[in-house]
């Protein structure tokens, strides 16, 4: 037990608890305090045999954890992760890193001018289908990259819209979801440099869009679109497709779907379609191959990789400053449904 790293936890909502059950079950970390002030989280501190608190800060003060893992809404976020650097605690945020451009950038100067990291939790990173996508693209087993596509559509219940942020600026799905598969992308196949999107309400007419369409240009020249629903049934979303998520059933299928002018790639079925020999067009019959992965989860991975930046033995895979660029790239695609208009990341 005392070589543990002794983790605390603050918000133990929808995504808190498995962090929760995460740590309980990992041999080198034990959660030793959770800070949420709603009535339902003194239950989960008692079954994971932790401490509760009331307040975040009072937390941090008294148990002087090694490491701190944020899942509050979207708003707090800033606020809790200075209070983590401020305090010379490692924290793992979940994501987005924060609700503004602004706050984001509060958080990486704290970060940054403090040394202590902070690692957000687009935990997609981790999945070995994404980094092995990453890798392929890399070392050119499609070819020059030329056409992305992806989606991310799914029917969320009424119930987890009773959370009034959720239906408020700063918690729609754009924010919530579609990042994720934005921060993807971005890993994959680098930074996106320019967007153009429509997002409609029609079907929840809550403030929040709960569908959008996505163009979006990449700096290598690469072109992309991208499909966004939390209110249409659907398996074409990487979350239940790669069967990596918490609590979503695995239905396997694919999110995302990459060519280039060698091959074609199915995320994450990880079919590899291409000409073989090489050199082939398209009158001539396409060889699909399976990529095989070495199994392993992603969330696992990110808070095996979160005790590793603890100890010092790694530098954060996805840095406060890299999260604000994927959050740029989010509100660029906001600004875009909003104004009508081409924007710039
Ligand atoms: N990485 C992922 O796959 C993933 C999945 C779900 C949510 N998230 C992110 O995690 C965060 C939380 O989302 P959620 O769905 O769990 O939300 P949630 O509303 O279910 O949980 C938030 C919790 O924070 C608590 N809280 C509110 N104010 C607090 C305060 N001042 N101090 C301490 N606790 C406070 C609430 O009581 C609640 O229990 C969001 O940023 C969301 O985007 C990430």
């Amino acid at each position: 037990m005392s070589s543990r790293k002794r983790i605390v936890l603050l918000g133990a909502g929808l995504i808190g608890r498995e962090h929760a059950a995460l740590l309980d079950r990992h041999p080198e970390a034990a959660l030793i305090a959770i800070a949420d002030p709603s009535d339902a989280a003194a239950v989960v501190a008692e079954a994971f045999g932790a401490r509760h608190h009331a307040d975040y800060r009072r937390m941090l003060d008294e148990e002087r954890p090694d490491g701190a893992i944020i899942a509050l809404p979207n708003a707090l976020h800033a606020q809790a992760a200075i209070a983590c650097t401020e305090r010379g605690i490692p924290c793992l945020l979940e994501k987005p890193i924060a609700d503004t451009l602004e706050a984001a950038a509060r958080i990486v100067e704290a970060s940054e001018r403090s040394g202590v990291p902070v690692l957000v939790g687009h935990q997609r990173r981790y999945s070995p289908d994404i980094a092995k996508a990453r890798q392929m693209v890399a070392e050119g087993a499609l070819g020059r990259l030329v056409a992305v596509n992806g989606m991310w559509i799914a029917d969320k219940p009424d119930a987890y819209f009773e959370m009034a942020w959720r239906r408020q600026a700063g918690g729609g799905p754009l924010l919530i979801n579609l990042i994720h598969d934005i921060d993807c992308l971005r890993f994959i196949c680098g930074d996106v440099e320019e967007v153009m999107a429509f997002a409609s309400n029609a079907v929840r007419g809550f403030e929040v869009e709960d569908t959008a369409s996505v163009s979006l240009r990449f700096k290598s020249g690469a072109l992309g679109t991208l499909l966004m629903s939390d209110t249409a049934v659907s398996p074409y979303n990487w979350d239940t497709a790669a069967g990596q998520a918490l609590y979503f059933p695995h239905q396997p299928e694919n999110a995302y779907f990459l060519s280039g002018t060698k091959a074609a790639l199915a995320i994450p079925s990880m079919d590899i379609w291409r000409h073989e020999p090489e050199g082939g067009h398209w009158q001539e019959p396409l060889v699909r191959r399976h990529v095989t992965l070495d199994g392993s989860r992603a969330y696992d991975n990110q808070l095996a990789h979160f005790l590793d930046v603890i100890a010092g033995r790694a530098q954060p895979l996805v840095s406060a400053r890299d999260a604000m660029t994927t959050l740029e790239t989010i509100f660029a695609i906001i600004g875009s449904c909003r104004e009508r208009r081409l924007m710039k990341v």
